[in-house]
């Protein structure tokens, strides 16, 4: 019979477009769980990724580079690191300037240096940041993470003043381990409004040598 045909279509068309959706709503699921890419750096053979990793990370995410245009030169670049060196007080030698410069200018825009193809073979970068660390330094650690351009020893700057935070954790069993993790992971309120930027970079005997400094003071 003709209507029955007409609905046998009807279903049948029902069933091909709702295992359609399905497919596509699966697909879309699949996409969305991706990591944003975004939020990191993009990997480079050159030096400066590892620099850039590890300094540019301190104030703010890598959102800050992703979100420039897409062709700027070496010379832009390198005046963008240069920028946060001299107006925001980024903690950047002019050789970590230059470094970070040629690795954005290579791999976010489209300049050729002879140093990239100079560069080191491809070295898992996990590999370089974990390697055994030459005996840290507590002084290099504050000084390479601008710990002190937020806090100082005995006043209250933007961050409380390492005295301060040593007498309020005096007689608190946990001092250690909390304020590793405060380090870690930054936060606000504990002290004040003011935001405390998180360190995920730095490795865990860093932190600790880190909160063990602020607890002596
Ligand atoms: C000491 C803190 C600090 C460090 C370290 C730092 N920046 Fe910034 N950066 C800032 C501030 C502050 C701004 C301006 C934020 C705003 O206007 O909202 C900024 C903005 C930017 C912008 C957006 C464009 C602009 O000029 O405002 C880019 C790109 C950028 N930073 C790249 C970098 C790179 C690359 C590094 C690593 C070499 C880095 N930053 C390290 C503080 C820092
Ligand atoms: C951009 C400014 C800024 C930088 C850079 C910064 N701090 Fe802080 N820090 C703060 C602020 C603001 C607070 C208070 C946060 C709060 O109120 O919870 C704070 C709090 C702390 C505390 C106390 C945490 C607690 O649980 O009571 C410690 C310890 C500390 N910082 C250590 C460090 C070290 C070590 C570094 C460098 C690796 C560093 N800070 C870099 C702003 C900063």
């Amino acid at each position: 019979m003709r209507v029955q045909k007409t609905v046998k279509t009807l279903l049948a068309g029902v069933l091909v477009g709702a295992a359609w959706l399905a497919a596509n709503t699966l697909a879309a699921s699949l996409s969305i769980s991706l990591p944003p890419e975004t939020a990191k750096l993009k990997p480079s053979t050159h030096p400066g990724y590892l620099i850039a990793m590890q300094k540019c990370a301190i104030c703010h995410s890598a959102d800050y580079v992703n979100q420039q245009p897409s062709k700027m030169t070496l010379t832009q670049w390198t005046a963008e690191v240069a920028k946060m060196k001299t107006a925001y007080g980024a903690p950047l030698s002019d050789d970590d300037v230059k470094q970070i410069g040629e690795y954005l200018a290579t791999t976010y825009g489209d300049a050729k240096l002879a140093t990239t193809t100079a560069a080191p073979p491809a070295e898992p970068a996990a590999a370089t940041v974990s390697a055994p660390a030459k005996a840290v330094d507590v002084m290099a650690l504050l000084n390479a993470n601008a710990c002190l351009a937020c806090h100082a020893i005995d006043k209250t700057e933007v961050g409380p003043a390492y005295k301060d935070v040593a007498a309020r954790y005096q007689h608190d069993a946990q001092a250690l381990s909390k304020l590793e993790v405060s380090i870690r992971n930054g936060g606000t309120g504990k002290w004040g409004a003011a935001q405390m930027p998180p360190f995920t970079t730095l490795s865990q005997d860093e932190i600790r040598l880190l909160a063990q400094f602020v607890l002596k003071q």
